[in-house]
């Protein structure tokens, strides 16, 4: 018997929404099918965005969306994304399965994209190839409002207005696809590029965010922050507001990775062991910060999380497409309650990729589309955004696995009041096969008006275009309620999550 203590009255920090943020590259079908079509396809869209997948999308509340990339961003030249489509210049796409990028989805795409689904804009800048001035150059195309080269070029190719950069990112993987640099070389280039990200409209901040490491590399946190933090006097966050952190869990390392739909228990919990080791990385990560930002100030950027298995057999290995199943469920949710539990540093994070590549919410094929487990948990969490994370205890877990190196508790969760009075309660039972008997107890609370929903299945079960809806949420009735609180049984293998009234 686990039991899950809440104190409603105890708020512990606020949980971005940029938390729930998804990240879109010119990769494999990504953008060009998954999310574009273009105005002439068959497939219904509005200015060539799918209609079906911005629907889906909007119903899960999706916060933030980071472009072009990835390794793509430094490689990414944004004048050849604007102006009429057939003078666009065709390239080859040489880090992602080697096809020709008509470069038809550029920069006004994009914000038509986060126009059409209500959400904040990332853009990615190029560092390792780009100039200084083609990225000043970008950023004045983009928010300049006034009368400028820039400016006037974007109003000649159709849009007036500017538009707001909500997150700029400076560059991407510079220790690796981005350049290879060192720590201190790309903290010099950070000092200088971030100069001429300006901000025309004080009314729309961009928030800047400089490249942080790759998983356990500490020597780069401490040695960027070293020379690129720079607390200015009487400003809020110097010369960045934040520093990013990628982290993708591979079950059988970076070389063989592991196939996304055949897996033993052993594998299992070897993927969840990993994914539960991100809590890790954000504690050290953080505590480096902390030497230079006792204040969290600066937000930790998780700008690329998730799983990444061997992809799909007869598919294009550059293209990164993978099934999803019960198993990237648990994996999601488990890192997104770790997210809320650190909201103190972790200020947004951006699940790799949208559509089509790596732990997509969506996978498409020709005009059909899927929902898979990964979308109907990010759909159950979508309350935790914005809210008030509350203090909890997780008594009774269990430690299970099969491999020393690899145990995990039974149990995960996280809490949270949301502004509608609502308190949204997610847990994760990541055992393959035993159920788990759980009392959820409040402070004061007793609880009246309760609802939940979950996602349960056997661990290998996905999604395909035969069965679209094998894995779903469903509303969970097998509770019960008194004066002491909640009692249910959690199957195996489940995401469920409690809305409670406060
Ligand atoms: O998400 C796929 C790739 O993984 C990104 O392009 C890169 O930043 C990372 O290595």
């Amino acid at each position: 018997m686990a039991k899950l203590y809440i104190n409603e009255k105890n708020k512990k920090g606020h949980i971005n929404s940029e938390i729930y943020g998804h990240f879109s590259e010119h990769l494999g079908r990504c953008i060009y099918e998954g999310l574009y079509v273009g105005e002439d396809s068959d497939i219904p869209n509005t200015h060539g965005m799918r209609n079906d997948v911005v629907a889906a999308l909007k119903e899960m509340e999706i916060p933030v969306l980071r472009w072009p990339g990835g390794c793509f961003a430094d490689e990414y030249h944004w004048k050849d994304g604007i102006g009429p489509k057939e003078k666009r210049k065709k390239m080859i796409n040489t880090h992602w399965g080697g096809v020709v990028e008509d470069n038809s989805f550029g920069t006004h795409e994009f914000f038509e994209l986060c126009e059409q689904l209500g959400c904040k804009t990332y853009i990615n800048g190029n560092v390792g190839s780009g100039t200084v001035q083609e990225m000043s150059e970008w950023v004045e195309y983009m928010t300049f409002e006034g009368v400028s080269p820039m400016a006037e070029l974007r109003k000649k190719n159709g849009h007036e207005k500017p538009w707001k950069i909500d997150f700029f990112g400076v560059g991407n993987e510079n220790w690796g696809c981005g350049g290879n640099m060192t720590p201190e070389y790309y903290a010099n280039l950070y000092r200088r590029y971030q100069t001429y990200v300006r901000v025309y409209n004080p009314d729309k901040p961009i928030f800047k965010i400089c490249g942080g490491p790759n998983v356990a590399d500490y020597t780069w946190t401490g040695d960027v922050l070293k020379t690129a933090f720079y607390n200015v006097p009487g400003e809020a966050h110097g010369l960045m507001d934040g520093l990013s952190l990628h982290y993708y869990v591979h079950p059988e390392g970076w070389e063989l990775k592991g196939s996304a739909t055949e897996f033993d228990k052993k594998v299992w919990y070897k993927t969840l062991a990993k994914a539960k080791y991100i809590e890790e990385l954000i504690q050290k990560h953080g505590t480096i910060m902390d030497v230079y930002d006792p204040e969290k100030k600066i937000g930790l950027i998780v700008d690329e999380w998730g799983t990444w298995f061997t992809c799909e057999p007869g598919t294009n290995p550059g293209f990164l497409y993978q099934q999803n199943t019960m198993r990237d469920a648990l994996v999601a949710g488990v890192t997104l309650d770790i997210f809320n539990r650190h909201c103190d540093r972790v200020k947004m994070a951006n699940i790799a990729q949208l559509v089509n590549v790596l732990q997509s919410v969506i996978l498409t094929e020709g005009p059909r589309m899927l929902l898979t487990p990964t979308y109907h948990v990010f759909h159950m969490y979508k309350h935790h955004q914005d809210a008030e994370l509350l203090d909890s205890c997780l008594d009774g877990a269990e430690t299970i696995g099969e491999e020393e190196d690899y145990m995990v508790p039974n149990l995960s969760e996280s809490v949270s009041l949301g502004k509608d009075g609502m308190i949204t309660i997610t847990l994760n039972n990541l055992s393959a096969e035993a159920a788990s008997d759980m009392d959820i107890a409040f402070a004061q609370l007793k609880p009246a008006e309760v609802k939940a929903s979950i996602l349960t299945q056997e661990m290998h079960a996905h999604n395909t275009f035969q069965d679209p809806e094998k894995v779903k949420e469903q509303e969970f009735t097998a509770f019960t309620t008194d004066a002491e609180g909640i009692h249910c049984v959690i199957p195996p293998c489940s995401v469920l999550s409690f809305r409670v009234k406060a």
